[in-house]
């Protein structure tokens, strides 16, 4: 099997204005509200490091500082906590090996793929991930390192991709597929942006983890306005088809559009009532509130 060069950088992109959330979002970032007691950031850096990745690259922006601070030591809290004799494993998550976050500023949020090109200096020469923290994918193994795992197979670039309702298409990025590898991995031919319903090329969407060779920082650097007059990264993927290998990984476990408030209680809900601390009480009080 060849050998490809490993993946060991991820962006997140975190300056969005998630404006779908206001007033929740004026002071504080999206990527900071809680589904329970994790923030959403929490879970996409936990699903990066799950599937081997060192360095977490943040391109945030304004009023986003929190989230860094999220992944700081802090003080404070953490003497107070130790002259109580508090529990202090529930911050283990959030500790960072020195140096290995990084931030990069995105000064005007121009659209997605505009925010994936501002990582352009820390990224290199090597290939990256990407993870999107408002669409949380809960899987075992997570959804990253399933896409790892398809990666250490084909290489080239890959996406991670979900069935829908063929009526809902057009919230989202759709490919177009090609020969299927297995039944998880399918070559991709082309990507479309929020496509009519009659113009999908298929019901398989784009979901929010991408691993992708450092060319796309090439291609993004003269990528025109897309959908939305935003500067898109499905549009800059889809000049690289056919230059460099693209496949699709049907991602196997549960995708929550966090983005989205109706996703974001779905969220919320479905991962109450998994938790062994509070499950059997979260389905009774679901219980009590629909029978009314
Ligand atoms: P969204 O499309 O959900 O946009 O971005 P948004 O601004 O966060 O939210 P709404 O639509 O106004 O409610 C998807 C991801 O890409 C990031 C966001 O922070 C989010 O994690 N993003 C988006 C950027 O970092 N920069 C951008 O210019 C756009």
């Amino acid at each position: 099997m060849t050998q490809h060069k490993p993946i060991k950088k991820a962006v997140f992109p975190v300056a969005g204005l998630g404006t779908r959330f206001l007033p929740a979002t004026k002071a504080i970032p999206k990527e900071l509200l809680p589904i329970v007691d994790r923030p959403l950031i929490q879970y996409a850096v936990d699903e990066a490091r799950e599937a081997g990745i060192e360095q977490i690259i943040f391109v945030t922006g304004r009023g986003k500082t929190a989230i860094v601070e999220h992944f700081d030591v802090a003080y404070e809290l953490e003497s107070t906590m130790e002259e109580r004799g508090k529990d202090m494993s529930v911050l283990d998550p959030t500790r960072a090996t020195p140096g290995d976050i990084i931030t990069v500023r995105q000064q005007v949020p121009l659209g997605l793929g505009h925010a994936i090109w501002c990582a352009r200096a820390i990224v290199g020469n090597d290939p990256f991930a990407i993870l999107l923290p408002d669409e949380l994918m809960v899987g075992e193994p997570g959804c990253m390192k399933q896409m790892v795992e398809a990666y250490n197979e084909v290489g080239g670039n890959l996406i991670s991709v979900l069935e829908v309702p063929q009526d809902e298409v057009s919230s989202y990025g759709v490919i177009a597929p090609g020969a299927e590898i297995s039944d998880a991995l399918t070559e991709v031919t082309g990507l479309v942006e929020k496509p009519p319903v009659a113009e999908a090329p298929s019901n398989k969407i784009i979901s929010g983890r991408y691993i992708l060779q450092p060319e796309v920082m090439r291609t993004l650097e003269t990528q025109g306005k897309g959908a939305g007059g935003e500067i898109q990264l499905t549009d800059a993927m889809a000049r690289m088809i056919g230059n460099q290998p693209f496949h699709a990984v049907t991602f196997a476990g549960n995708r929550y559009d966090c983005g989205s408030k109706t996703g974001f209680v779905e969220a919320t809900l479905a991962l109450a009532l998994e938790r062994d601390d509070m499950g059997s009480e979260v389905r009774a009080i679901a219980e009590r509130l629909l029978a009314k």
